[in-house]
């Protein structure tokens, strides 16, 4: 569908409730779930395996540039396919809405994060920038006249996202390294089919130096508000990246940050987020803030389990969810009236 509208956009705009409840429930959150065991720790990047399981921390930052936080909201992990979302960004503002989705393309692959089969289904199509072809494709896009320029870039955008330099955690880098053939694989199978230009060994360097950069869930918190924010860090006051691209990273989140999980997660949650493999969870309510949380057990998909279940309860107890609505007016009663329904058990896990 290529039909330009030329009218203003407008934007969907809200606060969260007052500070006193945000912060009372991110404390709420975090003893609800503190000793939540479910899921496992990632070891196919064998250093991830070597966490403690049990660290656990959310974190809220408001758009006003306001923070709430609870348990380990400052142990730094590698942020790893949460940088994605935001490479997208400055990429898709410096290339363009159109040249983007037409390039690396914005549906879900329905298929795990690392799948090569998504690549060969759809004749060499990445899909999405957030599944691991489309993030290489997407970084091979960086501009730069050279890797380490493009590097630079990368590591310079995240930091303006966060809010503060970001550093290079070598050992996870290095260790990714030793042992992502896969993602080698998948980078020259891209280049096969035309879709990155360039030397596609570098393009995984850059890529796997962008998801060895250590964050905390503080700092995920603050990116998105950011991306909440239109692209101005609330706590800088800095620009970061344009309204347009923040648009069109959270619609990309929306439909694909959390994997083949991306229908359930909108199902139950109802806000863009990104998900990392170390155990990081980035998730964003346009207009009034993000949520970082950190917490290294994963669901089979490579979602942290506990970050999921916290994010929901704060959906729902902080009115966050993009189509929860009710009437703007009184309803007329009929006889068809359903009774109000309290949430059920299952709704509230
Ligand atoms: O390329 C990889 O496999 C990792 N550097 C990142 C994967 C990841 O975080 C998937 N997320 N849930």
């Amino acid at each position: 569908m290529r039909t330009e509208i030329a009218a203003p956009q407008q934007v969907s705009t809200g606060t969260l409730p007052g500070w006193d409840q945000v912060d009372a429930e991110v404390l709420a959150a975090h003893r609800r779930y503190a000793a939540d065991t479910e899921g496992a720790v990632a070891d196919y990047i064998p250093i991830l395996g070597r966490v403690d399981p049990e660290l656990f921390g959310i974190a809220v930052a408001d758009t006003a540039g306001g923070r709430h936080s609870a348990g380990d909201v400052e142990v730094e992990f590698s942020i790893q396919s949460i940088s994605k979302a935001l490479v997208y960004a400055h990429v898709s503002q410096e290339l363009g809405h159109r040249l983007v989705s037409e390039r690396i393309g914005v549906d879900n692959t329905g298929l795990a994060f690392n799948s090569v089969m998504a690549i060969e289904l759809n004749a060499g199509n990445p899909m999405n920038p957030m599944v691991n072809a489309g993030a290489m494709a997407t970084t091979a896009l960086v501009p730069g006249a050279t890797a380490a320029e493009q590097w630079e870039t990368v590591r310079t955008v995240l930091s303006e996202f966060a809010g503060r330099q970001l550093v290079l955690d070598g050992e996870v880098y290095h260790s990714e390294m030793q042992t992502n053939s896969r993602n080698r694989a998948i980078a020259q199978l891209l280049e096969s089919y035309g879709r990155i230009e360039g030397d596609p060994l570098e393009v995984v360097d850059v890529y796997t130096r962008q998801c060895a950069l250590r964050v905390t869930a503080q700092d995920l918190a603050i990116m998105g508000a950011t991306l909440a924010d239109g692209g101005v860090n609330p706590v800088t006051g800095r620009r970061v990246v344009s309204e347009e691209s923040c648009r069109d990273t959270l619609a990309v989140l929306a439909a694909t940050g959390m994997y083949e999980r991306s229908g359930q997660w909108l199902f139950e949650i109802g806000i863009p987020a990104k998900s990392g493999v170390a155990g990081g969870i980035l998730a964003v309510a346009p207009g009034k803030g993000g949520i970082g949380t950190f917490a290294p057990r994963l669901d089979p998909a490579g979602n942290s389990v506990r970050g999921q279940r916290a994010i929901k309860y704060l959906s729902r107890t902080l009115g966050l969810n993009l189509f929860a609505s009710e009437p703007a007016g009184p309803a007329l009663q009929t006889t068809a009236d359903p009774a109000p329904r309290a949430a059920t058990e299952q709704e509230t896990a």
